[in-house]
Formats: structure tokens, sequence, C-alpha cells
């Protein structure tokens, strides 16, 4: 599939935009400073928060799984059976206590925080995935 270009430039602190990029679906998300400092403050709740898993590119192997940290990409598919996880961004606080935002899979209850890590104790085994993308400038990305 053909690569797809995203233009970011009016996605607003907690906005997502959605594109398709092989078929599948890419998320965008604008992660705020606040988003962002609560990343680091549930790393024992995580499977795997550092992205260890081999299946994870390289610049998802970072503390905001990102290149940068304020832009957020997945692909929008539950690592477990494949449903599409809810983006929840402001009452994810009923499905993990003291996260504010995250994903939430409606299937089976796999629950992701802000850079799409999953929780421990949830039927999905994988933090979501990283598409390959690039920054052509500040506001437009190239997925894939
Ligand atoms: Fe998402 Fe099972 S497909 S939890």
């Amino acid at each position: 599939g053909a690569p797809v270009e995203v233009d970011i430039s009016k996605l607003e602190d907690g906005q997502m935009v959605r594109v398709e990029w092989r078929g599948k679906p890419v998320w965008v998300v604008r992660r705020s400073d606040a988003i962002l400092e609560e990343l680091g403050g549930h790393d024992g709740d995580l499977r795997d928060p550092s992205s260890d898993e081999p299946q994870q590119p390289e610049y998802a192997q970072n503390k905001f799984r990102s290149v940068k940290p304020e832009i957020f990409l997945a692909v929008g598919i539950c690592t477990h059976l494949g449903c599409s996880p809810t983006y929840l961004p402001d009452s994810f606080s009923e499905q993990v206590s003291g996260v504010t935002a995250g994903f939430f899979c409606p299937c089976h209850g796999s629950k992701f925080d802000m850079a799409g890590r999953v929780f421990a104790g949830v039927p999905a085994p994988l933090n979501l995935v990283v598409p390959p993308h690039t920054f052509l400038d500040d506001n437009t990305i190239l997925v894939g």
C-alpha cells in the first residue's frame, strides 16, 4: 500500500485523527503536557513499559513510544484478537484508576495507556503497534 500523508496542523491537545493505511486504521493523537507527565507514573502496572518486545519498532522503544513526545501514532487494532479499541480522552479513570486517558478494547477488556502500552492483567499480549512513519515537516506526517 502507498504511504499516507497526515496533516496535523489543526490537531489540538487530546484530539485524534484517524487515517487508513494498508487497510488498517492508524491513529494520530496530540498529547498534552499533562498526559506526557502522566505516562511516567504507572510503569509498574504495565506488561512491557519500555516496549522491549522485539516486534516493536526501534523508535517506539522510548518512554513516549514516539518520534516527537506530543504526537503519538498507533495502529488502532487490539493486539489480542484484532478489535478496535475505543479512545477515552477523559473517562479512562473508570477503567484504570489514576490514569485519566487511554484506549479501552470493548471485546475482552484490554486497556492501553496514552503511549499504547498494555496494562498487566488483560488479554492483549503486546503494546499497540506503532506504524512506520516520518515527519515531512512540523505539521505533516508520512505513514508507511
Ligand atoms: Fe481486544 Fe480481545 S480483541 S481484548
